[in-house]
């Protein structure tokens, strides 16, 4: 009897031989199985369902109020999406949400423990690298829980640092770097860094044997991230560190309008068919 197999072939620790390999990782995020059976298509190494969803899919100004289960459900429409074998899917994390690890260690491990147990993500990412946060993240991956960390401009503390590019002095650029040094220490398996210096983005990627991942942070992280409504345009407005590569709303609403405008125009043809014969669906 031949052996089921029913886990991924890259562990989230592999992106470190990426990144001694010199190999550009490559993540995107997903919401939805549309959105996740795009991005593995696409070849993307990772895929990330964010708490950017919060804002992006379901509307709010912030990515506060998406709740775990939220992104639990939203993880395991991605994860439906995915058209490959289980062992050649990309590696599926998501984003804990705000005040879902923030209280304390055990609810952080109940919290990522449920991604984990009821979805096919093999990971989690957590934001800052706080004293309480790097005791969270020592706790998770005692427990068997990778995590991938967050630094720079974590949306999470909007309400405190805004959506500014972050560590413009040396004093902060210092901070960002003695905090990557502390993640990679506690155990993540990488970093991602958003919205800051290029400089800095560098010197953290040359400094850390775990890989860098950036958004707005330069040419030379070890990995790009980025929001897939943002690269497709699907968004109102993107931010300037992610500038759209298709105007992906206009064309879908010159499309459906298109669409529109078709029927209303047969509606007023006195000769349309019908009864014309649809295929089977
Ligand atoms: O939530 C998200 O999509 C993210 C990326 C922007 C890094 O955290």
């Amino acid at each position: 009897m031949g052996m089921k197999v029913l886990a991924r072939n890259m562990l989230p620790t592999e992106l470190i031989r990426f990144k001694q390999t010199g190999k550009t990782i490559t993540i995107l995020t997903a919401w939805d199985s549309i959105s996740g059976a795009l991005v593995e298509a696409a070849g993307a190494d990772v895929v990330l369902v964010g708490d950017s969803l919060s804002m992006v899919i379901l509307g709010h100004a912030t990515t506060l109020p998406v709740t775990l289960q939220q992104m639990l459900y939203h993880t395991q429409a991605v994860a439906r999406g995915f058209t490959q074998p289980i062992n050649k899917q990309p590696l599926l994390v998501c984003d804990l949400p705000f005040l879902s690890y923030q209280c304390g260690e055990e609810k952080a491990v109940a919290s990522a423990g449920l991604l984990l147990k009821e979805s096919y993500a093999a990971a989690v990412k957590v934001e800052g690298a706080e004293p309480e946060i790097i005791g969270v993240i020592q706790r998770l991956v005692r427990m068997g829980i990778p995590v991938m960390g967050h630094l720079g401009l974590t949306p999470q503390s909007v309400h405190r640092i805004g959506y500014r590019r972050q560590a413009e002095d040396k004093q902060s650029q210092e901070q960002i770097l003695s905090q990557a040094l502390a993640l990679e220490k506690a155990g993540c398996f990488s970093v991602v860094l958003e919205h800051v210096p290029d400089s800095l983005a560098e010197q953290v990627t040359k400094q850390l044997a775990i890989p860098v991942i950036g958004i707005g942070a330069g040419k030379s992280c070890d990995g790009q991230i980025r929001v897939t409504a943002d690269l497709l345009g699907l968004t109102s407005k993107q931010p300037p560190f992610s500038p759209p590569l298709i105007s992906g709303r206009k064309i879908f609403e010159e499309t459906l309008k298109e669409w529109i405008q078709q029927q209303h125009l047969l509606g007023e043809n006195p000769t349309k068919q019908k009864s014309q014969q649809e295929p089977d669906y």
